[in-house]
């Protein structure tokens, strides 16, 4: 059977550091509540005139040169994100133009479940024969969708972007992967206006409705049980259990949810990745940039077992085990 592997790892992060302290200046907030509150310290916000398709390509570019392919290599392009440059066209078609591939591209958006999503739709590619190289990138914008006068949502996000190439192999690399979605939740998370339920219109940017907008106790509960859910179905589908579990490397959205999903899993603590006080929930992105930061720190090993693991908007979940097949790095 083919299989795909990850076969290069790249990132992108804004220059802009933005402390809890800075954020103090804006609204009524301490990096005392912070960081008590979601552990994050500081993010990265993208510049002035920046798009979330420049991050993509960067992140990209990265993950080309790690594999050592030139961009005619790739056979197909995805780029997972909740904050596309336009509504149309799509963010992968401009990034694809931007890493110059000749290929097809498509977005997939599902907020911060796009990356394992869009990783999902790269394997099946590679299983299925269609492709034997897909560029898989997650890149998020977040902080344009924030209303930076909303303390509840505002010193949550940060910007990044990551990319993985996957490559036939065979070898299986990337293992089994859980997705699913329960549009009833629908509500929790949500930038009501500026789609085609909610154009917008002078009245309802007045009203912020263009900003992000979050029951935060209820993605709280919602994470903590899903990501040991799926982690355990991905798990099965992969033929293994919580004890070949190297490391997990959650979607970064709290430290707080976190620590709360160690003991439920029964792993501990120093299994589940986190680099969520430096970046923030910097959404799709943060699952690829969690893996550059344990590739480029030399913690991924050859015959490691990860889950990568997603949820957000939607509400969305995804978890996909995989097997790093590539060496630490130099
Ligand atoms: N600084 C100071 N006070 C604040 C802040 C802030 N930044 N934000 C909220 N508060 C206040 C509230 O106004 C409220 O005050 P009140 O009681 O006077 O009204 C009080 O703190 C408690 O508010 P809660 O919303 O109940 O605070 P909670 O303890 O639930 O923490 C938080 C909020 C951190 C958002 C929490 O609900 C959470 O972690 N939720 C998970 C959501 C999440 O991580 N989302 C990320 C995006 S989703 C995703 O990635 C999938």
């Amino acid at each position: 059977m083919r299989h795909a592997s990850i076969t290069g790892i790249g990132a992108y992060l804004p220059d802009r550091v933005v402390t809890n302290d800075d954020l103090s200046q804006l609204v009524d907030t301490s990096d005392e509540w912070i960081a008590s509150r979601t552990g994050i310290r500081e993010r990265r916000i993208v510049a002035e005139g920046q798009a979330t398709s420049d991050m993509a390509a960067a992140a990209g570019r990265g993950a080309l040169a790690d594999a050592g392919l030139q961009p005619e290599d790739i056979d197909f392009l995805v780029v997972g994100t909740g904050s596309p440059d336009h509504i149309m066209p799509s963010t992968a078609a401009i990034t694809q133009d931007l890493l110059g591939l000749r290929c097809g591209a498509v977005d997939v958006m599902a907020a911060c479940t796009s990356f394992i999503l869009a990783l999902q739709q790269g394997t099946a590619m590679i299983e299925s024969g269609r492709a034997d190289r897909v560029l898989v990138i997650g890149a998020d914008a977040l902080t344009r969708h924030i209303d930076f006068t909303d303390r509840r949502t505002c010193v949550l996000f940060g910007d990044g972007a990551g990319a993985v190439v996957l490559e036939a192999s065979d070898e299986p690399g990337v293992l089994g992967i859980d997705t699913g979605s329960d549009g009833s939740g629908a509500g929790v998370l949500v930038i009501p206006a500026g789609g085609a339920a909610m154009p917008c219109t002078p009245e309802r940017v007045a009203a912020g409705e263009h900003y992000l907008k979050m029951s935060g106790g209820e993605v709280f509960k919602f994470a903590v049980r899903i990501i040991p859910e799926a982690t355990k179905r991905a798990l099965e589908l992969s033929g293994l259990t919580v004890d070949d579990l190297t490391l997990l490397v959650p979607h970064q959205a709290n430290q707080r949810i976190l620590d709360a999903v160690a003991p439920r899993l029964g792993i501990e603590s120093e299994r589940v990745f986190s680099n969520v006080a430096l970046l923030g929930n910097t959404s799709a992105g943060s699952i690829p940039l969690a893996l550059h930061d344990l590739y480029t720190d030399h913690h991924l090993h050859r015959g490691d077992v990860l889950a990568l693991v997603g949820f957000g908007a939607g509400l969305t979940w995804g978890a996909a085990v995989v097997r790093w097949m590539k060496e630490p790095k130099e």
